[in-house]
C-alpha cells in the first residue's frame, strides 16, 4: 500500500502536499517523495528513504515553490526502500515523473521490451517501467499526455493509482486507477488528489471518486475531463462528503478495530497479490525461493511469535506440517529465548509479528542467530527491527493495524503462512499436482468468501448483546480450528474484559465440562470438514448439561443449526483454510460485545499495541 496526493491551483502546493503525505503515512513510511512545477517552470523531484518527516528534512533549503505537484509515501513492492526506489519516478528523457499505488504484474515483459527500445532504468520499480511505457506511447505515436496515458495503459496489467506531472504541460495532472483508489477534491478554481479523502478534507467536501479504467486530467481552469482508457466520456458525480476528518481517518467505522475487521478481504488480497498466479496456478514467496536449498534441506522448523501472531504460528505448524512434510514446533518466543532450546544447523526458525518490535520475539531471533540458526521474518510493519533483524522474510502487507486488538494482521499472517507451505511444498512435490492446484484455486477465492462471511455482521450484532451478563466463555475447536479457539477467547478477553477460555474440543471431557451450566457459553468451531461428527457430539454433550451454544458452521449445515442457540453461516471452504473465514464471526462477537459494555475497544485498559519491553 502506498499513499498517493496532488495539487493543482493557486496555493502554494507543497504544504498541501506534505499535510496530505501526513495523513497518508499509515498507508506507507518507508519512503516519500515529492515533484513540483515550480515558480520558475521547472521541474523537480526530491525523495527520500524513510518517513514523511525524513522529506520534510531533505527538502529543507530546496526550492519548493510551485502551485502544482504530486507527492507520495510508499509501503515497498518491488524493491527495496530506498532513495532510488522511492516515488517519484522520472521517465528518460525526464519530462515525465510519476507517483504509483499498485502493482504492475506485466512489468518484467514491458521492461524487457523497453530496454530492446534502448529504454535504462535506474530502479527496481514496477513504477518506473509505466512512467517509461507512457514516455515511449507518447513520443512514439506523437499523442499528448492524457491519450498516452489512456493507450499505455491498455498494455498494462495490474494495479494503480497513478498521477503524472509532465515538464512542458505545467499546468496539468493526469491521473488514473484501476483496483487501488483514486479521489479527486474539487475547490475553489483548485483540485487535489488523494488516496483516500483525508488529505482533501480540510480544503473541500466536494469529491469524485474515480472508478476503475478512469483517466482524469485535471486542468487550471477547466473542469476535470475523465474518459475511460478508450478516451469515451464518463460521467461524474461530485459527491459531498459529510465526514469529520476524524472519522474518515477510521474510514467512517466508530472504532480502528471494525475498520480493520472489515478490511480483511482486501488485505488477503493484498497479501496475496504478486504472490499467487491463479490464472496459471502458481504460487511464489520470493523469500522462500531464494532460501530454497535452506527450505528443501530443513530438518525442523521452529516458530516463535507472541499472542496472536502465535495463534497464527499454531496454524502454520498444521499448514506446514501437511503440504511440505516438515516437523514444526511452534514456541512463545518470551519462553524459548530463556530455556537453552536445543537447535540444529539445518533448523529453521520463523518469527512471526505484526509490528516487528515485539521484545521476545527479537530476544528470540537473537538467540537463534547466536546458535547460527537461519531467521525467517514474517511481519507486517515494513522496516522493523524484526524485519531488519531476520535473515530473510516476508511482509503480510495488511496495512498499519490500529486497533489493539489484532485482527487484519492475524488473517494475513495465516495466508503469509498458507503461501509459504504451498511454496515449500510445491519445491519439494510433497503435494499432488491436483491437490496443490485444488489449494491454490481455493486460497484465491478467500478474500470473496471473507466479504461473505463479513454480511453476517448485523446479525452477530443483534445477538452478542446478550452475553454482556456472562463473566466466562469456553472456546473450542479442533485441528486447524483449535489454534482459532485459542485466537476468539483472546479477542474476547483482551478487549470485553470476559475471561474467556480456547480448548481442542476434544479436551473438553479431560475437565471444562465441569463449568457448563446454563450460564455457561461456549462458542464452538464446528466446519463440515475435519472432525465434524465428534464436534457435533460435543455439542450435544455441552447441550445436554444446559450450556449456551454459539456455532461457527459451514453454510447448508442442518444437523447443528437444530442444536445451537445461536449459529454463525460460513461458507464452504478446504478444511486447512476454515481459519481465514472462522477467525472473522469470533472478532466480530468480541468487538459487539465489547461495544455493548461500553468498553475503550480500540485502547483497552493495560494493553499497548507493541509489547516492546519484557
Ligand atoms: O506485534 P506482534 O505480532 O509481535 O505482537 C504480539 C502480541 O503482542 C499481539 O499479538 C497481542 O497479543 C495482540 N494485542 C493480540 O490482539
Amino acid at each position: 500500500m502506498c499513499g498517493i496526493v496532488g495539487y493543482i491551483g493557486n496555493q502554494q502546493a507543497y504544504p498541501i502536499l506534505i499535510k496530505g503525505l501526513q495523513r497518508l503515512e499509515y498507508r506507507g513510511y518507508d519512503s516519500a517523495g515529492v515533484a513540483l512545477i515550480t515558480d520558475s517552470n521547472d521541474m523537480v523531484v526530491y525523495k527520500t528513504k524513510g518517513k514523511v518527516s525524513d522529506l520534510e528534512d531533505f527538502v529543507q533549503s530546496k526550492d519548493v515553490s510551485g502551485t502544482v505537484g504530486i507527492a507520495h509515501t510508499r509501503w515497498a513492492t518491488h524493491g527495496e526502500p530506498n532513495n532510488v526506489n522511492a516515488h517519484p519516478h522520472y521517465s528518460q528523457s525526464e519530462n515525465l515523473a510519476l507517483i504509483h499505488n499498485g502493482i504492475i504484474e506485466n512489468y518484467a515483459i514491458l521492461k524487457e521490451d523497453l530496454m530492446k527500445r534502448g529504454y535504462t532504468f535506474k530502479s527496481n520499480t514496477d513504477t518506473e517501467v509505466l512512467v517509461q511505457l507512457i514516455e515511449y506511447v507518447k513520443v512514439s505515436n506523437n499523442t499528448d499526455i492524457f491519450h498516452a496515458v489512456q493507450l499505455a495503459l491498455t498494455q498494462v496489467i495490474g494495479a494503480y493509482a497513478i498521477a503524472v506531472l509532465e515538464r512542458n504541460n505545467p499546468n496539468c495532472i493526469v491521473a488514473a486507477r484501476k483496483s487501488s483508489p483514486l479521489v479527486v477534491g474539487i475547490g475553489d478554481d483548485e483540485f487535489f488528489l488523494g488516496s483516500d479523502a483525508s488529505p482533501i478534507i480540510e480544503y473541500t467536501n466536494r469529491v469524485i471518486y474515480i472508478d476503475d479504467d478512469e483517466v482524469v486530467r485535471l486542468e487550471r481552469g477547466k473542469e476535470p475531463r475523465i474518459t475511460n482508457l478508450n478516451n469515451v466520456e464518463k460521467p461524474h458525480q461530485i459527491m459531498e462528503l459529510e465526514m469529520s476528518l476524524s472519522e474518515l481517518e477510521k474510514g467512517g467505522y466508530q472504532h480502528f478495530m471494525l475498520k480493520e475487521i472489515f478490511e480483511q478481504a482486501k488485505t488477503v488480497r493484498e497479501c496475496m497479490r504478486g504472490r499467487i498466479n491463479i490464472d496459471r496456478n502458481t504460487v511464489a514467496m520470493s523469500g522462500i525461493i531464494d532460501n530454497k536449498e535452506k527450505f528443501m534441506n530443513a530438518r525442523r522448523i521452529i516458530i516463535v511469535a507472541c499472542g496472536t501472531s502465535w495463534h497464527a504460528g499454531l496454524i502454520g505448524e498444521y499448514l506446514i506440517e501437511e503440504f511440505a512434510r516438515i516437523p514444526v514446533e511452534v514456541e512463545y518466543a518470551s519462553e524459548f529465548r530463556y530455556r537453552n532450546p536445543v537447535l540444529n544447523k539445518d533448523d529453521i526458525v520463523i518469527a512471526i509479528s505484526q509490528s516487528g518490535e515485539t521484545a521476545d520475539t527479537l530476544a528470540a531471533i537473537e538467540l537463534a542467530h547466536n546458535q547460527g540458526v537461519f531467521v525467517y521474518g514474517i511481519c507486517n510493519v515494513i522496516g522493523s527491527s524484526i524485519a531488519r533483524n531476520t535473515d530473510s522474510g516476508s511482509y503480510t502487507h495488511a496495512g498499519p493495524e490500529i486497533g489493539v486488538a489484532s485482527t487484519k494482521a492475524f488473517t494475513a499472517q495465516v495466508t503469509v503462512l498458507s503461501l509459504i507451505a504451498l511454496t515449500i511444498a510445491k519445491e519439494k512435490g510433497t503435494l499432488s499436482k491436483e491437490l496443490f492446484e485444488s489449494y491454490v484455486t481455493e486460497l484465491s477465492s478467500i478474500p470473496d468468501k471473507m466479504e461473505e462471511t463479513l454480511g453476517v455482521s448485523s446479525y452477530i450484532e443483534k445477538f452478542s448483546g446478550i452475553f454482556t451478563y456472562a463473566k466466562n466463555f469456553i472456546y473450542l475447536g479442533r485441528g486447524y480450528n483449535y489454534p482459532v479457539a485459542l485466537e476468539g477467547a483472546l479477542k474476547l478477553k483482551e478487549i470485553s474484559y470476559i475471561h474467556a477460555e480456547g480448548y481442542p474440543a476434544a479436551e473438553m471431557k479431560h475437565g471444562p465440562i465441569a463449568l457448563i451450566d446454563s450460564e455457561m457459553p461456549v462458542v464452538v468451531i464446528a466446519p463440515n470438514k475435519g472432525m465434524y461428527e465428534k464436534v457435533v457430539s460435543n455439542i450435544q454433550e455441552i447441550k445436554a448439561r444446559k450450556g449456551r451454544v454459539v456455532a461457527i458452521i459451514t453454510k447448508g449445515d442442518t444437523a447443528i443449526k437444530g442444536m445451537a442457540d445461536y449459529y454463525i453461516e460460513i461458507p464452504e471452504t478446504c478444511e486447512c483454510f476454515v481459519p481465514l473465514l472462522a477467525a472473522l464471526p469470533l472478532q466480530l462477537m468480541a468487538y459487539y460485545i465489547a461495544v455493548v459494555k461500553g468498553c475503550n475497544v480500540d485502547q483497552p485498559r493495560n494493553l499497548a499495541k507493541s509489547v516492546t519491553v519484557e
